[in-house]
């Protein structure tokens, strides 16, 4: 695969095995929890990560998966687990120590935030700064002598906010600790946070990377040495595994990853100018937009073209925003993103989470996740919905 540059070809041809004994064209699915061990003596390591012995312990699947995610983020390594929380855990729980220090971004996952702000404190007595880290200012106060490891999410979820990952990681260097990226929102088309000096990234392959709205899964790519140890304590020890029919699914969908991308990227960018300029709508964040809070800095450091995800709201009240929300025909009111179909979510002004997020989401606000239908279509549902909501 080295000879092949062009990200198309990687993410068709990369990882994939040729030797298979009935010559099939592509790699079957090895539903299969065990291996036969060897009957000749030779030593066999139970918790090994590199050969066939248990699912647990790796399967012909994760390692093609593994590899094609590799070779298209452009890292030394990738393990692949059970769901974007297993992959976010596995890093956390693998390089924090009990009373060792973290910083992480106030805007992220709600499952972090839980974790961050309630079960790793409260159970292993990690300390937590919670901030944001798309004011460097922040991050630099927040370093600590026990700081082990910076992890944000750029962008954002569901603000759409920008971390500069170069000048994070020079922080994180400087402290001695590991940065890693949740860079589930760019997908690996629109950001290369190891180029940029990260440590890990980190997705939730549920969304862009399997594209397809039917099956969970995350990883973690850098250094093989770090991802090794994710192996070894994530994966084999406390059993975030990928189960081969996942794996398989998920590597099906990368396959067709950059079309998929660009096509969420225009339509994002047309949907995003058309609410900009619609007066019922009191703000758009959309990182390719030119009033983004941060785009000087998306345009820098991501690679010219924004993904799918952007946060918004109208004007009025509750009532007006329910029924905006029941106007729409195409667009679902389901969580996750990254799917061929366009999914919203409405976030109440009622929410625990919302006081996390920058003043403007106070009153509520919606996520949008552009699908890949057509943007004419997409543009008229919100039209019709705006229209009968009566702002
Ligand atoms: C940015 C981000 N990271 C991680 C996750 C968690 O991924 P999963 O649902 O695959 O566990 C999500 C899910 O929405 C997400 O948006």
């Amino acid at each position: 695969m080295d000879d092949y540059k062009g990200i198309l070809t990687k993410c068709i041809h990369a990882g994939n095995k040729k030797n298979d004994t009935y010559d099939a064209l592509h790699t079957p699915i090895y539903m299969t929890s065990n291996y036969r061990l060897p009957t000749d003596g030779t030593p066999v390591d139970w918790s090994g990560i590199h050969t066939n012995i248990y699912t647990r312990n790796g399967n012909v699947n994760q390692f093609v998966l593994q590899d094609k995610l590799s070779a298209v983020e452009g890292a030394e390594d990738c393990v692949v687990l059970g769901s974007g929380v297993a992959a976010l855990s596995g890093v956390f729980l693998t390089f924090l120590d009990s009373g060792d220090h973290v910083i992480c971004s106030k805007v992220c996952y709600s499952a972090v935030n839980i974790l961050f702000r309630k079960l790793l404190p409260d159970k292993y007595h990690i300390e937590v700064d919670m901030v944001d880290t798309t004011d460097l200012n922040e991050v630099k106060k927040a370093i600590k002598p026990n700081t082990k490891l910076i992890h944000v999410e750029t962008p954002g979820n569901p603000t759409t906010g920008i971390s500069d990952i170069a000048e994070i990681s020079k922080i994180a260097k400087g402290a001695d600790a590991l940065l890693s990226v949740d860079g589930t929102f760019a997908s690996p088309l629109c950001q290369k946070p190891l180029e940029l000096g990260a440590d890990l990234v980190i997705h939730s392959m549920t969304k862009y990377i399997n594209g397809h709205g039917d099956s969970l899964g995350g990883c973690v790519l850098g250094k093989t040495q770090l991802i090794d140890m994710i192996k070894e304590q994530a994966m084999v020890n406390i059993g975030g595994i990928l189960s081969p029919f996942n794996a398989w699914l998920i590597s099906r969908g990368l396959t067709t990853l950059p079309l998929r991308v660009k096509q969420h990227s225009e339509n994002a960018m047309k949907i995003a100018e058309f609410l900009e300029q619609d007066k019922r709508v009191r703000f758009v964040h959309y990182p390719g937009l030119k009033s983004h809070p941060q785009h000087e800095l998306a345009e820098k450091q991501m690679l010219g073209s924004y993904a799918g995800m952007l946060s918004f709201d109208i004007k009025g009240g509750e009532q007006e925003h329910l029924k905006f929300l029941n106007s729409l025909k195409l667009i679902s009111h389901a969580v996750s993103l990254g799917d061929a179909e366009s999914l919203i979510v409405y976030t109440d002004k009622y929410g625990e989470k919302i006081k996390y997020y920058p003043e403007i989401y106070a009153e509520g606000f919606f996520r949008f996740s552009v699908g890949l239908e057509d943007a004419e279509d997409i543009l008229n549902d919100l039209k019709q919905a705006l229209d009968k909501c009566g702002i």
